[in-house]
């Protein structure tokens, strides 16, 4: 566990005021019955390293707290540490089935002595969800989230993604700034990582 990303971490927690039983019982399921803390962000892309879900959402929700500072700061730190801690959730996949697991060498990479081509693989025992569907499953069990969180959360990949069409030019405010987190800390932050 990277100690810095925890304490990042345990800040943002503190933000959340409003709901903050609902959210600790969250974090506290997830923490204790999932991947949360262990999981990669990707299987080879960025983060695809142990507690990159978690290093990947904190820097999301930095990033999403600052941009909504500088240009629509009545929107609340905790509505923005909600969407942002909570939108990639789906990859932990459900509590003893994790999305992704490490990837072993094949025979022949053994043989060769190559590593596996990738550092983790789906996880095809899983019930297929997209990420943004199985993040909001999760989250409702514990928590309620208002309208624009879970329009934040579903279309969080905006435009790259072909099922976002629907959602073309009706983004509210908090899915734009996600959106851009997002990307910014995928693209940017989490580059090379
Ligand atoms: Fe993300």
């Amino acid at each position: 566990m990277n100690k810095a990303v925890f304490e990042k971490y345990n800040f943002l927690k503190s933000l959340v005021k409003e709901r903050k039983e609902q959210f600790d019982r969250l974090l506290s399921f997830l923490e204790t019955e999932t991947a949360w803390l262990s999981a990669p962000a990707s299987t080879k892309y960025h983060l695809s390293k142990a507690g990159g879900l978690l290093e990947h959402s904190v820097n999301v929700a930095e990033t999403l707290l600052r941009v909504k500072n500088a240009i629509a700061p009545d929107i609340t730190d905790e509505t923005c540490v909600i969407v942002a801690l909570l939108h990639d959730l789906g990859k932990v996949g459900m509590p003893g089935n994790p999305q992704y697991l490490i990837n072993e060498p094949t025979e022949r990479q053994k043989q060769y002595g190559y590593p596996a081509s990738a550092p983790y693989r789906f996880n095809t025992k899983l019930t297929y969800l997209s990420v943004p569907i199985r993040s909001i499953y999760l989250a409702l069990q514990h928590i309620t989230l208002t309208e624009e969180e879970v329009q934040a959360i579903a279309y969080h990949d905006g435009q790259y993604v072909e099922d976002n069409r629907s959602c073309a030019t009706r983004e509210a405010r908090l899915t734009l700034l996600l959106q851009y987190a997002d990307s910014w800390s995928g693209f940017i932050l989490e580059e090379g990582k």
